[in-house]
């Protein structure tokens, strides 16, 4: 971006891929941090006076217009943070576009409709998503990959559009990639401690057979320890369960040389609801038909404890049902142990950066939040993301 800004952008039109995926609840944005990400590199390009047009996708609609995940609402948001107004168009490449870009003046900003109201957008066929991109490249002069979320996405506006326009990593590009690189060097600061969540085994496999000869210890809590927990011969009750998972969790076991941590007690609930029955048992005895829904105060203090004198963390995933009040102990505990931590502390993935939020937990107190769930974990995989190959080609 600084080479862009160097460069002279007053009057040039810079179509900028961000990642707007933010959840709403209800039509209203129930966490703006991925728009609060994204501001460095917009308000450096609207003060040097370039014309910004803003893309990005929303949830996952299936290529043709549909209101429930139209961008207008983050527009609105967006020229609050701005404190500056945000034109909307109401298409991605159509009249809409090409007049609110077309009207823009030195340092306004647009936002386009969603991208993936357009089928083009996320094609396998290299053509069709080809054609979109240069739809997309004829409403400026340069392109901007701030959209760290969707760099794992070999989509329109992330990867073809990039080979189409001269291209340029934003502020928020290059601050994540700086902690990716720093989490996968040779030279990490130690102890480092890995701590993962979320519900599957699944999801996690790849990041988890990445990490263990990395970290010094792998924390593990969220709906996938149960998987874990009946690898190692416990009855997990009605719990969440990958029942194809178990020989790999395993074997994962036994490769990870005592690294691997599980939790030692369990929140159980009668059923899935913030007023169900709950007892808190041990991680080996949960009783038939409970689900476990959070990790246990023995469990918590466990992970404080591993993560005590941590010099490098990365979390990513809850431990527990967190939107639940019962269920949000486990993923608080953890997460206050790791702002206590005095190192190198990064939350990757969107679920615990909502967390965080949610939690009334200060975003400062951790050295990143990552806004990329994915991508961070594809990153940490050592896979090639396609928006990153794509700008540096
Ligand atoms: C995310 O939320 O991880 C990114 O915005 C990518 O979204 P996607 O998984 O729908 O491509």
């Amino acid at each position: 971006l600084d080479d862009l800004i160097a460069e002279g952008v007053r009057g040039r039109r810079v179509l900028v891929r961000a990642d707007l995926n933010v959840p709403l609840a209800d039509g209203r944005i129930s966490d703006d941090g991925r728009i609060r990400a994204v501001l460095p590199t917009l308000t450096a390009l609207r003060d040097s006076g370039a014309r910004v047009v803003v893309c990005s996708h929303l949830g996952r609609p299936k290529g043709a217009p549909d209101p429930k995940y139209s961008l207008e609402p983050v527009a609105d948001r967006m020229a609050e943070l701005l404190g500056s107004p945000v034109a909307f168009a109401t298409d991605t490449v159509g009249d809409s576009a090409r007049s609110t870009v077309n009207g823009l003046g030195d340092g306004d900003v647009a936002l386009l409709e969603n991208l993936r109201f357009n089928p083009g957008e996320t094609s396998k066929d290299d053509n069709e998503r080809l054609a979109f991109a240069r739809q997309l490249a004829a409403l400026a002069e340069s392109y901007v990959d701030d959209a760290f979320g969707a760099v794992h996405r070999k989509h329109a506006s992330v990867y073809d559009v990039a080979k189409l326009l001269p291209h340029y990593a934003g502020r928020l590009v290059l601050r994540e990639l700086e902690v990716l690189q720093r989490l996968t060097s040779d030279d990490v600061a130690r102890p480092y401690v890995v701590v993962l969540g979320g519900s599957k085994v699944s999801d996690k496999l790849a990041v988890i057979r990445a990490l263990l000869p990395k970290v010094d210890r792998l924390l593990i809590g969220g709906g996938m320890c149960f998987t874990f927990l009946q690898a190692q011969g416990h009855g997990v009750g009605a719990s969440l369960l990958e029942e194809g998972m178990v020989d790999t969790c395993r074997e994962l076991l036994a490769q990870a040389g005592g690294k691997i941590v599980l939790p030692v007690d369990i929140v159980v609930a009668d059923r899935f609801a913030a007023d169900a029955q709950t007892r808190t048992v041990p991680a080996d005895s949960i009783p038939q038909g409970w689900l476990g829904l959070d990790i246990g105060p023995q469990s918590v203090a466990i992970f404080a404890d591993a993560l005590h004198g941590a010099k490098t963390v990365f979390w990513n995933g809850p431990m527990g049902v967190f939107e639940l009040e019962p269920f949000a102990a486990g993923t608080r505990g953890v997460a206050e142990a790791i702002t206590k931590v005095d190192g190198f502390t990064v939350v990757g993935g969107g679920d615990s950066a909502a967390a965080v939020r949610k939690l009334g937990i200060p975003e400062d107190a951790f050295s990143h939040i990552s806004t990329g769930g994915g991508a961070s974990l594809e990153y940490l995989e050592g896979k090639t993301l396609p928006g990153i190959e794509v700008l540096e080609a």
